[in-house]
């Protein structure tokens, strides 16, 4: 038996020492565990993931039979709070015996306590009862899940802890009021704030870095711990336009084209929109990773129900879209086109890539008043209204990556490759009339024995002005961005 034994009983930094993953004095005194309610706000990488699975690891330790519940935001982040877990118990003789079961997400000491570890559901939620709950990625956690299932898995214990760490988000929601009660010092809560230079294990570089890529308000959030709502100017889409589609109804008119993007994991979902005359709508829905055929299947199903000639499919193909894509090449009679974000945008001296032209296209059609969205889908106004955008250096317009999201927005991007697909199959139809009406006038000129004149059809008009503007050839330049006159350049 080691000498300090016992002291790592009462003593989680003595305990994370002995199990051979040390704890900054910061982190372990956060999570001292003095309140039933403890809140970590932290910027991202600074060890609350690592601190929580040491403290559930140390409450199970001490305590036979227990039972700690680990809920994170999705489905990965879960697993891999349980791998951190199982990682710890298993390089330590004192956790000696401990048995990780992946399949039902559970670590089972050789106490007989256990730490369950599940992403952020009702379903997974509902039923668990605990002595100790560690909720991490909270901000993201929707707060009527984390008030209405995730606390009440602690009521039927007096003594037991919750402890909520997060990078924090928009200043609202039951994480930020939790976080905010602790600072004012209400009973039963207490609130730490984590420091990005405490944390000597973050390059300097990786943050000048996110600096540089992310959006302000971002940055402070990620990176300095500080919850911040997103500027205005820094949203793709505002809300204003978003409610505002919210109400519009338009007729089906035009093809219908549609957009697909496919989960990349666990908690994402896959996505199927269709868009005709403006009218844009998530017709299929499926969470979970799916297999391509369903996926494929749905889209043939989709295409036969569309009484015209096949309808046009944009499938996203990173990651698994290239087995649909394929896929649907194979069954034959669909019409495809594979999507990639980072590929070549139209106009290189505008946008950084393929999704940053998509989703400016998709702004420009919401501010203009061209779509109409489904009122109901709440879920995909607050995707579309969550995007950032920054620019780069040399004025590219940069989409906030998906990397840096907490959630996928994969109803939004669906939404935004639907717009501008649709864009660019009436574009095509713009630049027909517009040459014909040219050639028409020119014709007539002649006719009248004026010189022929140029033809006002400019290869800077973006899809969406072709598309949604190009019948006010002269207004189209105004009318854009009024935010960012200088990066249009001519
Ligand atoms: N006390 C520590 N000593 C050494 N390394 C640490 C310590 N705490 C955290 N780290 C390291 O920091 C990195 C980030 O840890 P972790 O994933 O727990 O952070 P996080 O705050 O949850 O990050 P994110 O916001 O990305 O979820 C890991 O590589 C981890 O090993
Ligand atoms: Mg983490």
């Amino acid at each position: 038996v080691p000498p300090n034994l016992d002291r790592a009983r009462d003593d989680l930094a003595e305990f994370a020492r002995l199990v051979g993953y040390d704890l900054m004095p910061w982190q372990a005194d956060a999570l001292k565990l003095e309140r039933r309610y403890s809140v970590v706000v932290a910027p991202r990488q600074v060890g609350k993931s690592r601190s929580l699975a040491l403290l559930g690891l140390w409450w199970a330790f001490r305590r036979p039979g227990a039972h700690v519940l680990l809920v994170s935001a999705g489905e990965e982040a879960s697993r891999r709070l349980l791998g951190m877990a199982a990682e710890f118990a298993s390089s330590s003789p004192l956790l000696r015996g401990s048995v990780v079961d992946e399949f039902a997400s559970l670590l089972t000491l050789s106490n007989g306590a256990r730490l369950k570890s599940v992403p952020a559901s009702e379903r997974q939620i509902r039923g668990e009862q605990c002595s100790l709950l560690l909720c991490d990625e909270a901000a993201i956690i929707d707060s009527d899940l984390l008030l209405n299932a995730c606390i009440p898995t602690t009521s039927a214990e007096p003594d037991a802890r919750l402890v909520f760490a997060s990078s924090p988000g928009a200043p609202e929601g039951a994480f930020y009021d939790l976080a905010r009660q602790g600072d004012e010092g209400v009973e039963h809560v207490q609130s730490f704030h984590w420091s990005l230079s405490d944390a000597t294990w973050v390059i300097p570089s990786v943050v000048d870095a996110a600096r540089a890529s992310l959006a302000p308000a971002a940055f402070t959030r990620e990176m300095l711990g500080e919850f911040a709502d997103t500027g205005i100017d820094e949203r793709v889409c505002e809300r204003a336009w978003i409610e505002r589609a919210q109400r519009l109804r338009f007729e089906e008119s035009s093809e219908p084209v549609f957009a697909v993007d496919v989960a990349r994991h666990g908690g994402d979902e896959t996505i199927i929109v269709r868009i005709s005359g403006g009218r844009a709508r998530v017709v299929w829905a499926a969470k979970g990773l799916q297999s391509i055929m369903p996926i494929a299947s749905q889209i043939e199903t989709l295409s036969k129900a569309e009484p015209g000639p096949a309808p046009r499919f944009l499938i996203d193909v990173d990651g698994i879209g290239w087995g649909v894509f394929d896929r649907c090449n194979q069954i034959g009679g669909l019409r495809v086109s594979a999507f990639q974000g980072g590929t070549s945008p139209t106009d290189r001296r505008r946008h950084l890539n393929r999704r940053a032209e998509a989703w400016w296209t998709a702004r420009e059609a919401l501010r203009t008043s061209q779509v109409d969205l489904d009122p109901s889908d709440s879920l995909l106004a607050a995707q579309l209204g969550a995007v950032t955008y920054s620019l780069d250096l040399a004025g590219h317009i940069v989409i906030q990556s998906k990397r840096t999201m907490r959630q996928s927005p994969d109803r939004g991007d669906a939404i935004v490759m639907a717009i501008w697909a649709a864009a660019r199959q009436n574009s095509g139809e713009q630049i027909r009339l517009l040459l014909e009406e040219s050639t028409k006038s020119i014709a007539e000129q002649a006719a009248r024995g004026h010189e022929p004149s140029e033809i006002e059809l400019s290869a800077e008009h973006t899809p969406t002005e072709q598309a949604f503007g190009g019948h006010d050839r002269r207004g189209w330049r105004a009318r854009l961005d009024p935010d960012l006159p200088t990066f249009y350049g001519g």
